[in-house]
């Protein structure tokens, strides 16, 4: 055999060669190297203090564990696929490299406290980079809607003219989804920074370990209280891929706007060349593609949180294998995450707005038909009967195929006698989104101080 396994004590044959390339995990996790040298020196450093290996033992952990990290980083280390993981691998080189204290390193300590160390470590930095991103992304966001606090386009449900909004006040719509995905990234924070390590196999160890002292080392806010669970728990994983996937399907309805928005029939948006890509047979196709592919990434995002929770499902206490299938998803979701972050950020900040088409677009529809029944409220008439009216002037405006705020002073009055020359004044673009002054209305002003609100909380954080 060519290398010996860490583990090969009790067994009297080799591993099935299929077998071993079954296992092997090496190719993927080694991205967690950097987090497995950072828990192994703090590991080892713990088991100094505590008298459990000597001071010189430790010296020399650190220092191979270092030249290591820097092989690795090099593109100079030696990955042997049947030393299973990226910690055997690791711990081998180490012994290779440093002999006899090398092969003290895993006192007091077992890969499945190990791994979940490693994955919190990598899951708290996951978390703080795509907290970064979504930052930028937002941002971006608070600069064009306050570019557009103004710009008049058409409110949809249904995918129907509604109402008139302004811009701004759609584009602050996203910020707040953003904005409750940034949080709920930071309260799974806290269930991230939490230490395994002592955890050991599944019941703790037998050494004099201070686990406080490791934890601290690694930057965890504090250490795990049932060593069963601390080996055994990747609710965090689930939390993290469960976070990035409702911020996903957010970014996926962001990017279907955008792609339909920047549509001819709709000519709203313009996305830049340097966010389009052509087509290989119609030569005037500019098409969204990176929209497209933001809205079609977040079925991975998804799929990730499936298969996190189908993988824990079923599982008994302690540590089983299974859990050696957390890495891609958790990898997946991250590179995922941030990938779409970043582009969805230059899209944003490169999209010019068409304000005629989308004023046109609000402009037709009747799209002030609430604005009218309003008015007749403030006349005294009840709400429902005013709805009666305005659907009747709304029929009436349709037969005559123009738009309601087209009809004539007389025509109106014909359907109400409440109604007065000052009608007019509401059944406008500008007088209806105006009227919408209250927080979380789309006046204009409700839309800048929505904006001077989030800029306080962005910069709080
Ligand atoms: N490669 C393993 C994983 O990712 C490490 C822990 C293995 N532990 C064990 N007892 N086989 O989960």
């Amino acid at each position: 055999m060519a290398t010996e396994k860490l583990w090969g004590g009790r067994f009297a044959t080799d591993t099935d060669a299929f077998v071993e390339a079954f296992t092997a995990s090496e190719h993927v996790d080694r991205r967690l190297a950097r987090y497995d040298i950072i828990g192994s020196q703090a590991h080892a450093r713990m088991l100094a203090v505590r008298g459990v290996i000597s001071e010189a033992e430790c010296n020399a952990i650190l220092d191979g564990l270092d030249a290591i990290l820097t092989e690795i980083s090099e593109d100079r280390f030696e990955w042997k696929p049947e030393l299973e993981d990226v910690h055997m691998n690791i711990e081998a080189r180490l012994t290779e490299l440093v002999g006899e204290p090398g092969k003290k390193l895993h006192t007091a300590r077992s890969r499945n406290d190990q791994v979940a160390t490693d994955l919190r470590l990598f899951t708290r930095d996951a978390i703080d980079q795509i907290s970064d991103d979504l930052t930028a992304v937002q941002q971006v966001l608070l600069e064009v809607a306050d570019r557009e606090a103004e710009s008049i386009m058409p409110g949809m449900t249904h995918m129907q003219t509604a109402q008139p909004i302004t811009c701004g006040h759609h584009l602050m719509a996203w910020y707040a989804m953003l904005n409750r995905d940034w949080q709920r990234l930071s309260e799974c924070r806290y269930r991230v920074n939490i230490s395994p390590l002592g955890s050991a196999a599944l019941a703790g160890t037998g050494f004099p370990i201070d686990r406080e002292m490791s934890a601290e080392t690694m930057g965890f806010d504090s250490v795990s209280l049932n060593s069963l669970d601390g080996v055994s728990d990747r609710d965090f994983v689930v939390e993290f891929c469960s976070a990035t996937a409702l911020m996903n399907v957010h970014l996926s309805r962001i990017a279907e706007e955008l792609v339909f928005w920047s549509s001819q029939s709709f000519g709203y948006v313009d996305l830049g060349d340097a966010f389009c890509t052509g087509s290989s047979i119609m030569p005037q196709k500019k098409n969204p593609d990176v929209a497209e592919l933001i809205r079609g990434k977040s079925s991975r995002a998804v799929g990730n949180l499936v298969s996190m929770l189908v993988l824990m499902k079923g599982q008994p206490l302690a540590y089983n294998r299974d859990n050696q299938e957390d890495k891609e998803p958790l990898f997946d979701s991250f590179d995922n995450a941030h990938a779409c972050l970043q582009v969805l950020a230059g899209m944003v900040s490169n999209m010019k707005f068409n304000h005629e088409k989308m004023r046109a677009a609000a402009a037709i529809g009747h799209s002030t038909a609430t604005d009218l029944a309003d008015y007749l409220v403030h006349r005294g008439l009840a709400f429902r009967d005013a709805h009666e009216v305005v659907g009747g002037a709304v029929r009436r405006a349709e037969s005559k195929g123009v738009e309601l705020h087209m009809l004539s002073l007389s025509e109106l009055q014909s359907i109400s006698n409440l109604i007065a020359d000052d009608v007019y004044g509401v059944l406008t673009l500008e007088g209806s989104v105006n009227s919408r002054d209250h927080v979380g209305g789309t006046a204009p002003s409700q839309v800048r101080q929505a904006i001077n609100r989030a800029r306080a909380e962005i910069a709080s954080r």
